[in-house]
């Protein structure tokens, strides 16, 4: 089973688009896959039109969660929305607080891929997730912001590897809304590409209006737009983390 996880400080980067079309994707190449919403927003939950009782947040207190089925071979849990930020706060002061994921998930089997959209913060959440995952994808934004919340990411990543014992943890970034017509993109793009060399994904996501317009009709890019360039994105992102995992 490999755990993998979207993350990085900086708001909007594309993060529950990846975790959201990732998944998907997978799951259409047969992998059984089960993408879990850390995120108080809902985002995923959202996007799928679903509504899970029982959460994130009460699997984090109870170990009692509903898995909700939303595609074939795809199941999600809901956040718990404002319950998690709740649940945040309680466990702050609780033993094995960083561990508290990997505790609850210890008997999940049958899955092949674990996926964990994370909010854009340096919250105990996304510290679980990181003590949880395998792979944490960074998606950078063409702009200078996004790249500074990437450095932040990495750092933070190195600290929770250090504290956790997480040896197997490894991050890679992904490029989002490149857009080909600008100057700051091929900047941004080559410049990263130089800093992040050998830990960087070959696939770069371009802005396309597609891929904004889906979640307005619960769907993924590969069912509201199958031929688009979003679509074309995804799949060869999806390809390349098959390769890699
Ligand atoms: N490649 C893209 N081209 C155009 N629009 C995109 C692209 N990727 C994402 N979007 C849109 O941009 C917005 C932000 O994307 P998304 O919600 O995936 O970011 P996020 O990093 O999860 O945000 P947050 O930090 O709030 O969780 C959404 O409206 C989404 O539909
Ligand atoms: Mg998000």
């Amino acid at each position: 089973m490999k755990k993998l996880a979207v993350m990085t400080m900086k708001g909007g980067t594309g993060k529950t688009t990846t975790a959201i079309n990732v998944a998907h994707g997978l799951s259409l190449c047969g992998n059984k896959v089960l993408l879990i919403d850390c995120d108080p927003q809902r985002n995923v939950a959202i996007t799928f039109g679903v509504y899970g009782r029982r959460g994130l947040a009460q699997l984090l207190t109870t170990g009692n969660v509903e898995i909700l089925q939303v595609r074939d071979n795809l199941y999600i849990i809901d956040s718990g929305g404002r319950k998690l930020i709740e649940v945040e706060l309680q466990l702050g002061g609780s033993e094995q607080r960083e561990h508290r994921l990997r505790e609850s998930l210890r008997y999940l089997q049958g899955c092949d891929f674990v996926f964990c959209d994370c909010p854009p913060s340096v919250n105990l959440i996304n510290v679980n997730a990181l003590a949880y995952c395998d792979l944490i994808i960074i998606p950078i934004a063409m702009d200078y912001l996004s790249q500074v919340g990437a450095r932040q990411t990495v750092e933070v990543i190195d600290d929770i590897k250090e504290r956790t014992g997480n040896d197997s943890m490894n991050f890679r970034i992904l490029p989002t809304f490149y857009d080909a017509r600008t100057r700051i993109s091929k900047e941004v793009l080559g410049r990263i590409r130089e800093r992040f060399s050998g830990r960087i994904f070959n696939t770069v996501i371009r802005v396309n209006t597609a891929l904004s317009e889906a979640p307005h009709y619960n769907k993924t890019i590969y069912e509201h737009a199958p031929l688009s360039r979003g679509a074309f994105d995804y799949y060869r992102l999806t390809e390349e983390i098959l390769d890699c995992c």
